[in-house]
């Protein structure tokens, strides 16, 4: 039998990723966990962070999981190293604010980068700056509010407040706006109303998807996709039903974890 990938975010927002890899990896199961009893985790703790982050790890290896996607940049800026030391024999592939292929791509030299406080304030994201913004400026936004409205799916109550984050990026004369949290990109119609045509909004879900599937080259398995969450099953379920995420092969299900809190690492 071969392990499912896992993937894992505070809520919804890692099916971004999701989606891309099952684009690429059809064949391959799929173990999503949305850690909605926490969500959001933008504004979190680095050490609450990395305890859900460690509980969530310790789950999936209870599933068979070996390798695990931390769709989320905020769980990736606080926890990926401490993973990495604490589950040798498991690969973790984390999420980015994708700089680099802006700022490599970027005509007026400005980037844009939207993502939530915990993912700004950590020291992945200004690695990330240093090794490939040179001579780039950065205009950043925390998106607060942003993944609340998306939980929520009330979608269009973000403009004002996407209106509010972008126009500094826009003023400043930013021509790549990257979205720095897995929830963003169900805003990307939204964003794209609201900038210049010839602005490139920049997902870095497809790159991530790729480099999981350079991880997984030979990964088989039935196509099936389990899709759990640590909150309301009624209510993640009608979230999947709204964002059209509840397919042929889907199962929806509810954990709190519990069952592994005497044996975390
Ligand atoms: N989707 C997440 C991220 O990429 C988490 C956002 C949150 O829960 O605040 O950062």
């Amino acid at each position: 039998m071969v392990s499912p990938i896992g993937l894992f975010d505070s809520g919804v927002g890692g099916l971004t990723v999701l989606r891309e890899v099952r684009g690429l990896l059809p064949e391959v199961d799929l173990v999503y966990l949305a850690d909605q009893a926490w969500a959001p985790y933008g504004e979190r703790t680095l050490t609450t962070l990395r305890t859900r982050a460690t509980a969530i790890a310790q789950w999936f290896v209870h599933q068979g999981v070996s390798l695990v996607v931390v769709a989320c940049n905020t769980a990736s800026g606080a926890a990926l190293h401490e993973l990495r030391a604490l589950f040798p024999a498991v690969t973790f592939v984390g999420m980015e604010p994708a700089v680099k292929p802006a700022a490599e791509t970027s005509t007026t030299g400005v980037v844009g980068v939207l993502a939530t406080s915990g993912t700004l304030n950590a020291s992945l994201y200004a690695d990330v700056v240093e090794r490939h913004a040179d001579g780039v400026v950065i205009i950043e936004r925390p998106g607060v509010g942003l993944v609340d409205l998306v939980e929520a799916g009330d979608l269009d109550s973000t403009v004002p407040l996407l209106r509010k984050y972008l126009e500094p990026m826009l003023a400043a004369g930013a021509d790549r706006i990257v979205l720095g949290c897995t929830h963003y990109p169900f805003l990307i119609n939204h964003i794209a109303e609201l900038v210049p045509a010839d602005v490139v909004i920049v997902d870095p879900a497809p790159a991530v998807a790729r480099q999981v599937a350079t991880m997984a080259p030979d990964a088989m398995g039935s196509g099936a996709t389990l899709l759990m969450t640590t909150g309301s099953l009624d209510t993640f379920t009608e979230q999947l039903a709204r964002l059209g995420l509840l397919g042929p092969g889907t199962q929806v299900g509810a954990t709190d974890l519990a069952q592994n809190a005497s044996d975390l690492p």
